[in-house]
């Protein structure tokens, strides 16, 4: 019977500070998170470029990559902000005129958004030539801002 009675006291007293208790604020993401998330929304990117080669090669029906070229138009459009000044300086394969050139940068990711946005389009109205059209200029648009604005790949360790 005691027992009972301070199993239903710590209930309460748990309840009570569940109801009670404010959630702390969502902090805003520091700078590193930015970093990983854009990194991890690149490599997304690059995987779901693949997948769409390989459904237009492949001859699958057009309209089901629509959703997954809508994906890559979406992040088009986001991706930039991720290039927050705040990350400037951490360490990343980004490159210190993405911040220098910013003028330079919104042109590269602008000619993706244009790219993937076609490449959308394409989709929705199962326009095979135009989608294969769309999906080399989007290939076209990764490299372009590549060439400038990322530094290559660290040269793997000899031995
Ligand atoms: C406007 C410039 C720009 C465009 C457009 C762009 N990228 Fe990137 N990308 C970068 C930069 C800069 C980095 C390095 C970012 C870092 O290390 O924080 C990068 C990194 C990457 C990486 C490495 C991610 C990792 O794991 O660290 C991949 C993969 C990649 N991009 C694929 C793509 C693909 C695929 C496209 C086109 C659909 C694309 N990118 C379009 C600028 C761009």
């Amino acid at each position: 019977m005691k027992a009972a009675r301070i199993a239903m006291a710590t209930a309460l007293a748990v309840t009570s500070w569940a109801v009670f208790a404010k959630p702390a604020a969502p902090a805003a993401p520091a700078p590193q998170d930015i970093v990983a998330a854009r990194e991890a929304g690149m490599a997304m990117s690059a995987a779901t470029l693949g997948a769409l080669k390989a459904g237009s090669a492949n001859g699958a029906p057009i309209k089901g990559l629509g959703f997954a070229a809508g994906a890559l138009d979406k992040w088009a459009k986001a991706m930039p902000a991720l290039f927050a000044p705040s990350t400037r300086g951490l360490p990343s394969r980004a490159k210190p005129e993405i911040w220098t050139d910013p003028a330079g940068f919104a042109a590269k990711a602008a000619a993706l958004a244009s790219a993937t946005k076609t490449l959308s389009a394409a989709a929705r109205a199962e326009d095979k030539d135009a989608f294969a059209t769309a999906l080399a200029s989007t290939g076209a648009a990764c490299k372009g801002c590549h060439d400038s604005f990322q530094t290559p790949p660290p040269a793997p360790k000899a031995g």
